[in-house]
């Protein structure tokens, strides 16, 4: 009777313990796993706040195990959604920024799974239009942001999660999302073996690549702790993208200051508008299509010092590009690289030769040639600073092969992968959330489950022996008795 009643007892806390144990076995054997099938993605969001718009891009890759570089996933298209119209247009109305966005956020909510929003980052970075605008506009259009983030049910965290970054910045970015893609940010690629990057946006203009001796300026220091680090050249010229510079072009071709008409050969032939130039809009600009004299007002613009052999633009320190790099170039060089009817890549000489012959073309006729084009009558000013920024500014070689591709693979690149990469390898995975579902400490925690699972039955074990081992005895004493 006593023997059957402590047995049942026995068998139940052996099945609970083992139990116990074998779930946690069954977790440590999951989190320890290379290649599980059911592998989680997580998700970051970035934002490119850009001077015409407001882009935002939601990227992935497998869950994190540790605090490292995550492997983004770019085997396929990235989502990405924009609206128009820069947030630095809020200025004087800044409560309604963070709101503007919300028909980005919904988006990406829409890609991250719901359960996984809390823990999902979201970044905001601004560049050259915000750089434009006072310190205190910028803090009013960002803590506007801020607000809205921190309602978004996404993780924001830090006021630093949504700011301004610098031409600098934007420039490391740029060129670590094009290494990327082109497989080159790893352990086993020397810096040297990386590519250069130009990027020409609206506003400003980016050139970055590694430097086989540390550059004595403009210097910046990209590390991905698990991966490699670089030390790059950097520089941003503000005033110098494309539509800055198309403006002050045709400025320096006005004679006197109270002309209703400016003649400039930087439109195409018999060109006839006015709404062209930003300073005033009544200005009625006249191509006459000459693209060698364009090309040289374009060099004025650029203010070189023939006497200086490590400058640039403005006499800014330009150590030139490493002999026999490869050159990517972003924004304005895509563009052209499209509407110029090359395939990927182009050298300054053969696109020099096109755009001289489009814009010696009688705009009638190019209206009539071309489908609608909203930006028709800029494409012959793009093409020609394009191959001034190659030969006159970085003084890359005329028959050197640019390449302008939007996209690589099918992932377009775009800086705001560079910025998401950096900003989470610098972004530990903190245990207790399921960012970092491989966390060292909750495999600790799983060992430590386990080890008192174990523990736990093995007293229960020993303490029913000697509950059994007594029982018997007495019972043998009984009987011992009764006889
Ligand atoms: C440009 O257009 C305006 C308005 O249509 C016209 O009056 C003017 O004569 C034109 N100028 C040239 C040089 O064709
Ligand atoms: C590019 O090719 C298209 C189609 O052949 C042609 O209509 C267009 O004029 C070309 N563009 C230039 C700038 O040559």
């Amino acid at each position: 009777m006593h023997l059957s009643v402590v047995g049942l007892f026995f068998a139940l806390f052996t099945l609970t313990c083992a139990q116990i144990s074998s779930i946690n076995y069954g977790r440590i054997v999951q989190n320890l796993s290379p290649q599980d099938p059911s592998q989680k993605m997580c998700y970051g969001v970035v934002f490119d706040a850009g001077s015409s718009g407001t882009r935002v891009y939601v990227y992935k890759w497998e869950c994190r195990k540790t605090s490292s570089t995550p492997r983004l996933q770019v085997s396929e298209q990235i989502p990405e959604k924009s609206i128009r119209g820069g947030i630095s247009k809020f200025s004087s109305n800044p409560n309604a920024a963070g709101p503007s966005l919300i028909e980005l956020i919904n988006f990406a909510k829409g890609i991250v799974p719901s359960e996984q929003l809390s823990w999902t980052p979201i970044f905001l970075r601004a560049t050259a239009g915000m750089r434009l605008i006072t310190p205190d506009q910028q803090a009013a259009i960002l803590d506007s942001i801020r607000k809205t983030f921190r309602e978004s049910g996404f993780r924001f965290e830090d006021e630093g999660w949504a700011r301004v970054i610098t031409g600098q910045e934007e420039g490391a970015y740029g060129w670590v999302a094009s290494n990327y893609l082109h497989d080159l940010i790893k352990k086993q690629v020397d810096g040297t073996k990386t590519r250069a990057m130009m990027e020409c946006g609206g506003a400003s203009l980016q050139i970055t690549f590694v430097q086989p001796q540390d550059p004595p300026k403009n210097k910046i220091n990209i590390n991905f702790p698990d991966i490699n680090q670089y030390v790059l050249y950097t520089h941003s010229y503000l005033g110098y993208g494309q539509d800055q510079a198309r403006n002050e072009v045709i400025k320096a071709s006005i004679v006197n200051p109270n002309d209703d008409t400016v003649i400039s050969p930087c439109y195409n032939k018999n060109f006839n508008s006015t709404n062209v130039f930003s300073g005033n809009p009544n200005l009625r600009v006249i191509g006459s299509g000459d693209a060698t004299k364009c090309a040289a007002l374009i060099k004025d613009y650029m203010k070189l010092d023939p006497a200086c052999k490590d400058c640039s633009i403005g006499g800014n320190y330009y150590p030139g590009i490493p002999e026999g790099m490869s050159i990517d170039g972003l924004g304005s060089f895509v563009f052209v690289n499209q509407f110029y009817n090359f395939t990927d890549s182009f050298s300054a000489n053969a696109l020099f030769a096109r755009v001289n012959d489009f814009c010696s073309s009688e705009w009638s006729s190019v209206q009539r040639d071309h489908k609608v084009d909203e930006f028709l009558s800029t494409r012959c000013f793009s093409g020609i600073y394009v191959s001034q920024l190659l030969t006159s500014a970085f003084r890359v070689d005329p028959d050197t092969a640019i390449s302008a591709r939007s996209k690589i693979k099918d992932v377009t690149v775009v800086w705001t992968l560079g910025s998401m990469l950096f900003d989470m390898s610098t972004l530990r995975c903190s245990p207790g959330t399921e960012d970092c579902i491989y966390d060292d400490d909750r495999y600790k925690k799983a060992l430590l489950y386990t080890f008192i699972s174990v523990l736990s039955f093995a007293i229960v074990v020993v303490v029913l022996t000697v509950i059994i081992v007594a029982v018997r005895r007495r019972q043998r004493q009984r009987m011992y008795n009764r006889v």
